[in-house]
Formats: structure tokens, sequence, C-alpha cells
């Protein structure tokens, strides 16, 4: 087991790769938390879980609401939950996104901690104090800064997933090695067929460097002002192609870390070899380097996050595989990239 401390404002927050679910109570404060889950975890994990009162969402981003948070706070209070009760959210990022928002707002907040079950939420979703729910379809529209004071990464955990849930979790791994870790990349490059098939070893270093490099970004800074924003590599068009098609949130970040890689190219800050070698990775990691899509579509949606964003894109460029920086581009380079791609497809040279 290896453990990584966060320093946050919410106070001291750890991250425990390779911790056992069966050891939570040894982390919670209180004898009894109140254990929020969703019904598939719940299916699969209830023997292991500590005795406790459990409240138990429904599963998927469509129960990432405030209905669904109406219900957990009416659950609680049923529960006679106070301001010394103790939350653990055991889940995917869509439980603990609920457990930190409740967390953060009933009572005007009690304490809580996670036990991360899927890939997703051990290297990306758990860590960094975000806590958010969708509001009329709008993603994450309303949200809270908190930190878990704890983030149980248990790997055995991980052999119940559904396959494509881990090739979703390791596009994010990709995207931290791409914006910050050389190292790991060329890690990722040995050792693709490992991830896949969740070998403890690899899962361990993956999630532990993952995680590490994730915490070492919102330390410096919790708000995202700035360096945060690193994190949204190949998102700016992931967004825009993962609302327009049937493309998974982790299949339109794969896609979109390539044309942002064209981005890079095209204004000169990034080599063609580069983005070769960031393609040929995610495919041996079976994600998709290029997806069909309607141009304009995918344009307008990337409009309406930036009306969003106060009518800025702050792009996320590659200068080279391990660096990043953020950079403000226009609609029209972004349209420039998606109508070159359209037209020569993607012409990569290793
Ligand atoms: N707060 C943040 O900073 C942040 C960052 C990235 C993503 N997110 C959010 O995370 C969510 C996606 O997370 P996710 O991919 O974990 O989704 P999820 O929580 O919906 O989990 C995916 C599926 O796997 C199931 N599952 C989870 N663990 C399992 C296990 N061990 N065995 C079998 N099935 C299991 C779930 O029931 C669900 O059906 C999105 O809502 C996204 O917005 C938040
Ligand atoms: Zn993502």
């Amino acid at each position: 087991m290896r453990s990584l401390p966060i320093n946050s404002r919410s106070g001291p927050s750890t991250i425990l790769v390779g911790e056992r679910l069966e050891n939570l109570r040894a982390y919670c404060p209180v004898p009894q938390p109140v254990i929020i889950t969703d019904v598939n975890v719940y299916d699969q994990y209830r023997r292991m879980f500590p005795p406790a009162p459990v409240i138990v969402i429904g599963s998927g981003e469509k129960e990432k609401n405030l209905n669904t948070l109406r219900r957990v706070y009416e659950q609680l209070v049923a529960l006679g939950a106070d301001r010394d009760s103790f939350l653990v959210g055991i889940g995917g990022g869509v439980v603990c996104d609920i457990t930190g928002f409740a967390a953060a707002t009933y009572m005007r907040g009690v304490r809580f901690g996670f036990v991360a079950t899927s890939l997703l939420c051990q290297v990306d979703a758990g860590i960094g104090g975000k806590n958010g729910v969708n509001l009329n379809g709008y993603k994450n529209m309303v949200g809270t800064f908190r930190h878990p004071e704890f983030v149980i990464c248990d790997p055995r955990l991980l052999k119940t997933l559904p396959p494509e849930e881990i090739r979703w979790g390791l596009a994010e791994v990709v995207k931290h090695a791409a914006i910050a870790a050389p190292d790991l990349f060329a890690y990722l490059e040995v050792h693709h067929k490992q991830a896949l098939t969740l070998d403890d070893r690899t899962i361990e270093r993956l999630v532990y460097d993952s995680a590490a490099i994730k915490a070492g970004i919102v330390n410096r800074d919790e708000m995202e002002t700035g360096q945060r924003r690193k994190l949204n590599f190949g998102h700016t068009f992931g967004h825009g192609i993962e609302k327009t098609t049937a493309a998974a949130h982790g299949q339109a970040v794969s896609a979109g870390m390539i044309l942002a890689c064209l981005l890079a190219e095209k204004k000169g800050c990034l080599a063609p070899n580069d983005t070769a070698r960031l393609a040929a990775l995610l495919e041996k990691l079976e994600l998709p380097v290029r997806l069909e899509f309607d141009t304009s579509a995918v344009l307008d949606a990337i409009k309406k996050d930036k009306k969003k964003a106060g009518g800025q894109i702050h792009f996320v460029l590659l200068r080279r595989i391990g660096e990043a920086v953020v950079d403000k581009v226009t609609i029209e380079e972004l349209a420039a990239v998606l109508a070159d791609e359209k037209k020569n497809g993607l012409n990569l040279s290793l």
C-alpha cells in the first residue's frame, strides 16, 4: 500500500493506493459512518462493507442530479445524521460526486471519505476536491470544492468493472502522462497489455502516478485558475464530440487528444512524431484516435462551452510528450483543424 498526502484548503487528504475496502473502518473517525453507494456496487460488494447504514442510489450519469441529492439529504435526515456524522461514498465518479456534494452541503458541511471503485474514479474523479452534479442536461453545473479525508483505491474492486470502463480510465491516465510525465508515458508504451488485463503491479503504479500528477497540479491551483486547466487536455474537442455523437467520454477524450495535437502541430509547438507516438499508445490501449462526427455540430457545442467559460477558449497544447502549456485559441483555429482532419484524415508518421 502506498499513500499520497494532499494539502488542501479544506484540510489534509490522503490517497491510499492498494488499500482494501475491508479496512475502511480504520479510516473513519466515527464508529458508524453513513455509506452512499450505487446499485451495482451495492450488489457486488455489500458483504465487504462495514456494518453501517447504506444509502443506495441508481447507477449512471443520469442519476447525478439534484433529485438524487434531495433523496440523499432526506435519507440522511431520516437516519438522524448530524454535524458529527461521517459520509463515505463507495463507487465510481457518480457516487463520489454525489457524496462530496452532499457532504459539503448537508448541515453546512460534514466530514467524508471515498472508496473509489472504478478506474476513472481512482485516477481522476476521486482526486482533486471537485464535486459537481448536472443541471438540466448541463454537466457539473452546480458543485462544491472540498476534499475527502481519504480516497481508498482498492485494485481488486476493478476486476468486476465492464472492460470498456477500464479503457475509459486509461484514457485519463494517458492524458496525465502526456501533460506531465514522460516516464509514465514510456511505462505505458511497454506495459499496455498488463494495464488492460489489470495486472496488480501495473495498476498500482498507474493509479499512484496518475493520482500524484493530478494531486500535484491541484495543490498548486486548487480553484482552477491556471495550472489546473492542463487537466483539460483533449477535453475541448472531446466534450464537443461527446455531446454530439454516441461516443463515451473516454472515447471522445481519446480522439480529442489527437485533434489537440494536430492543433499544436499547426501552431508549430509540437513535432508530428509526438502526435504519432500518442496515437500509437492510444491504439495499443484499444482507444479510438479518430471518430466520425459532424464538424459544425462539434463546433457549435464548443462555442456553447466557450460561452459558459466567459467567451474565451483556454486550450491545452502539448509541447512534447510530458509537457503542456495553456494558451488562448480562436474558434477559427479549432474549425481549421476539424476541416483538415475531415479532408485529409489522420496523417500520422512515426
Ligand atoms: N469530480 C471530478 O473532479 C471529476 C473528474 C472526472 C470525472 N468526474 C465524473 O465522474 C463520472 C464518471 O465516473 P465513472 O466512470 O466512475 O462513472 P460511474 O460512477 O457511473 O461508474 C461507471 C459504471 O461502473 C459501475 N461500477 C463502478 N465500480 C464498479 C465495480 N467495482 N464493479 C462493477 N461495476 C462498477 C457503476 O455502477 C457504473 O455503472 C462523471 O459523472 C464525471 O463527470 C468527476
Ligand atoms: Zn475526462
